[in-house]
């Protein structure tokens, strides 16, 4: 199997974090600086510090209830930090709602599939471009030439990225009929509709098959180049994992264990304790 990180190559930023170094002369896309968050007694996440560069693929792993989806959920805003900083392109996240870090560049897909599933598919991707359209009141009220112009734009635009997957000739379908894996492909596609510069994808691979999830594997590659965006990825699959992220962050118990390259991560014992499984040799 073609392995796309083959040549990762970390380099420090000033606050010890690790980006790629092609993105070295930008300040990281994203940065938390000792994010934290309790839920009563619980402290679900703790100290977590980690910098994701410009054009980063970047992975969040660990055991089942180690955190990951509340890092997200911190990162849109669904949980507001007990502590900690967010800096989204060197801007101080505090205080905004999900609504306004979608619009600062972020976008997600969930870890259970949140689709209109009664709308098409045309439909979904659709409520994800207008998130970010700017229409001013009047033109929307009246229906004038140049609100037709930006809808007949956004339908084109959703074909264009529908077509990503290969997807465009699904467009009058209705979300809720296609199989499980397109219906993740399609939450993807959403997500990319906001224009976010960078996307969060909370266990993409979760339930396709292996052709599927190699495909995937491609399609995150693509999306990453052709946007030039930074991807941070949640994923129980390791093959996924160690083939196309580049900075790994495994969490325990709440807490970064270990942070770095595929190789780093592999090698790393306490990793291997914790989560990956003692590799039998011979
Ligand atoms: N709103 C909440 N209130 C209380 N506890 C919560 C809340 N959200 C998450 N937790 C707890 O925080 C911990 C981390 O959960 P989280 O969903 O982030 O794990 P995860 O790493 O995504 O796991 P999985 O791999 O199973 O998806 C768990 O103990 C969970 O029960
Ligand atoms: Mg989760």
């Amino acid at each position: 199997m073609k392995r796309y990180n083959e040549d990762a190559k970390l380099v420090p930023v000033p606050s010890t974090n690790i980006i790629p170094e092609r993105d070295v002369d930008k300040s990281p896309i994203l940065e938390c600086r000792h994010l934290g968050i309790d839920f009563g007694g619980l402290t679900a996440v703790d100290e977590f510090n980690m910098a994701i560069g410009r054009t980063e693929i970047a992975g969040l792993i660990g055991p089942n209830g180690a955190g990951k989806t509340t890092v997200f959920n911190l990162l849109t805003k669904v949980y507001q930090p007990t502590r900690g900083t967010i800096l989204l392109g060197g801007m101080d996240t505090a205080g905004m709602n999900t609504v306004q870090v979608n619009h600062a560049g972020i976008a997600r897909t969930f870890q259970n599939i949140r689709l209109f599933s009664k709308l098409t598919v045309m439909e979904n991707v659709l409520i994800g471009l207008h998130s970010s359209m700017k229409y001013r009141l009047p033109t929307a009220i009246l229906r004038s030439p140049a609100y037709w112009r930006q809808e007949k734009g956004a339908r084109e635009r959703a074909l264009e990225l529908l077509s990503i997957f290969d997807m465009q000739d699904l467009a009058e379908h209705e979300a809720g009929s296609l199989p499980y894996g397109a219906q993740r492909r399609l939450e993807i596609v959403r997500a990319l509709g906001t224009n976010p510069s960078l996307l969060l994808l909370d266990e993409p691979a979760a339930g396709m098959n292996p052709s599927e999830t190699a495909e995937l594997m491609e399609n995150i590659v693509k999306i990453r180049d052709t946007f030039q965006i930074a991807v941070m990825l949640i994923e129980h699959d390791m093959s996924l994992v160690m083939n196309i992220c580049e900075g790994i962050c495994v969490l325990n118990f709440g807490r970064i264990i270990a942070k770095g390259t595929a190789k780093d991560i592999q090698n790393n014992p306490e990793v291997i304790k914790a989560y990956l499984g003692t590799r039998k040799e011979g």
